[in-house]
């Protein structure tokens, strides 16, 4: 069995800065989004992020000076990410990991994120996965299968012998249409294509995935 895991919303709780970033980006543009259209972004590459804000605030721009926006957002959202550090590590997070790594579990990282190396190095996270497939990887991101299926062959595991954990809907989308096994983190109304969806890390542990693995392989 193996792990791959998503990086933003499952290990550290970057969407508010993501969320901060596009708004300014939106602000500066003339118009505002709220949280819940927030929620659309999660997991999403982003580009296809900076097409859906655009159309929310019915604004059209050519490529070239979305190529530009993108840059300045990254630009605000990285100013934020290089203030984080370990304690942003999510509750229960690293004991987890801490816990697979001395079961000699496989583990990977599976996000749209081009930013991941940088975020993982930042809190102190990179030693403890076997492969890292990100943004910068892969050409067709989530909902499509490619990030996971690349890890679990890098892995040397097949889909169905590793559990995918995602926090957004597109991510439990894309690890089930690989055929994975996927857990839902945080709310069972947002996630409820995972095989199962649990709040958060807090009280789970190597044994409580090794139970999970059994009841949803049925063994
Ligand atoms: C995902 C986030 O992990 O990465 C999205 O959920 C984000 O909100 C995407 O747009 C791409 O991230 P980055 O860091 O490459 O802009
Ligand atoms: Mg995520």
């Amino acid at each position: 069995m193996g792990c791959i895991f998503d990086l933003d919303g499952v290990i550290v709780d970057t969407a508010k800065y993501h969320f901060q970033a596009w708004k300014r980006l939106a602000n500066e543009l003339g118009f505002d989004f709220d949280e819940t259209q927030n929620e659309q972004l999660k997991g999403v590459s982003r580009y296809d992020s900076l097409n859906l804000i655009l159309d929310w605030g019915g604004v059209s721009m050519e490529e070239a000076k979305k190529q530009e926006w993108m840059i300045t957002k990254n630009d605000w959202y990285l100013e934020l990410v290089n203030k984080m550090n370990a304690d942003e590590i999510l509750p229960g997070v690293q004991s987890l990991l801490s816990e697979l790594k001395e079961a000699e579990v496989p583990i990977g990282l599976g996000s749209a994120s081009k930013n991941s190396t940088r975020i993982l190095n930042q809190i102190g996270l990179t030693s403890y996965f076997d492969t890292i497939v990100d943004g910068n990887r892969v050409k067709k991101g989530k909902p499509d299968p490619e990030t996971f299926l690349t890890g679990a062959k890098e892995l040397g595991l097949k889909p169905v012998q590793c559990i995918v954990f995602e926090d957004a809907p597109k991510g439990v989308k894309a690890a089930k249409a690989g055929g994975f096994k996927a857990i839902g983190v945080g709310s069972a109304e947002h996630l409820y294509e995972a095989d199962y969806v649990v709040p958060g890390f807090e009280n789970f542990s190597y044994t409580t995935i090794l139970n999970l693995y059994r009841r949803m392989n049925e063994i």
